[in-house]
């Protein structure tokens, strides 16, 4: 049984895509899976939200749990504020992650936004979560300039709290990539002092559900259950 937490640089990094991808192989193996989303901003009631992206990429197969919906498209807690409802709160996603680890195989937690996005007025965030459960943080960054920033930012929180990095995924790797993207390949593994965990090809999100499955495990790394090889993508991109 392993858990990791999918956290991000920021909103719109391609979380859910990883999170789908990782999913994806996981059942593909016949190995049973649950995605939990503590928090969903930003869709109304009974709308699509993350869940239902990994569901369509990575199949039924995928069990998927949403503990809480706000509307609004703002933090969970400013979101919950405006809402009315109530907000999330540690002992409650922790139990959910408890119960999830009891049934399946593999167990991925998707964050809202970045590590420190508040959830309640009194501040908790996935990376108490993560402190609290040990999880080992999965880090979906972009590949563009400004990521080199905002990776060392996210890991030098992590570092101060103890929060273990299970490794960088790069959640859209552009089918032309620029400059700022090669060389950022390197640099992000200096940062992270190893190699990438992976790089899922642009456009992949719109995919259906067989070359979804494809393109992930030629994404993803074999810790993540893919053939990724990060040395060779690393040479491509720095050539
Ligand atoms: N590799 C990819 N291929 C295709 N589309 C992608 C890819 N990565 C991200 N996207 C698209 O970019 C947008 C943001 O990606 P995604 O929803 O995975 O981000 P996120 O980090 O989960 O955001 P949030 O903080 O809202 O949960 C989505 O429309 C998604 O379909
Ligand atoms: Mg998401």
């Amino acid at each position: 049984m392993t858990t990791l937490l999918l956290s991000g640089t920021g909103t719109d990094v391609g979380k859910t895509v990883v999170t789908a991808a990782v999913a994806s192989l996981t059942v593909g193996r016949s190995r049973t899976c649950t995605v939990i989303k503590p928090g969903q901003t930003g869709v109304p009631d009974g709308g699509p939200g993350d869940l239902a992206d990994v569901v369509r990429l990575a199949g039924e197969q995928v069990r998927v749990v949403e503990l809480a919906r706000y509307p609004d498209p703002l933090s969970p807690a400013a979101a919950a504020r405006r809402s009315g409802r109530p907000t999330l709160d540690l002992a409650r996603v922790t139990a959910a992650v408890l119960q999830a680890q009891r049934d399946s195989d593999l167990v991925l937690v998707e964050g809202a936004g970045g590590l420190l996005v508040h959830y309640d007025d009194d501040g908790f965030t996935m990376a108490d979560l993560a402190r609290t459960l040990r999880l080992p943080v999965l880090l979906v960054v972009s590949s563009g300039l400004g990521t080199l920033n905002s990776t060392a930012l996210t890991l030098e929180v992590m570092a101060g709290r103890g929060l273990e990095l299970a490794g960088l995924v790069i959640g859209s790797w552009p089918e032309r990539p620029t400059l700022a993207d090669c060389s950022n390949v390197p640099d992000l593994e200096r940062l992270s002092a190893r190699p990438l965990l992976g790089a899922l090809a642009a456009g992949i999100g719109a995919a259906d559900r067989s070359g979804f499955a494809a393109a992930a495990d030629a994404g993803l790394a074999p810790a993540l259950g893919g053939s990724f090889d990060a040395a060779a993508f690393r040479r491509a991109a720095t050539a």
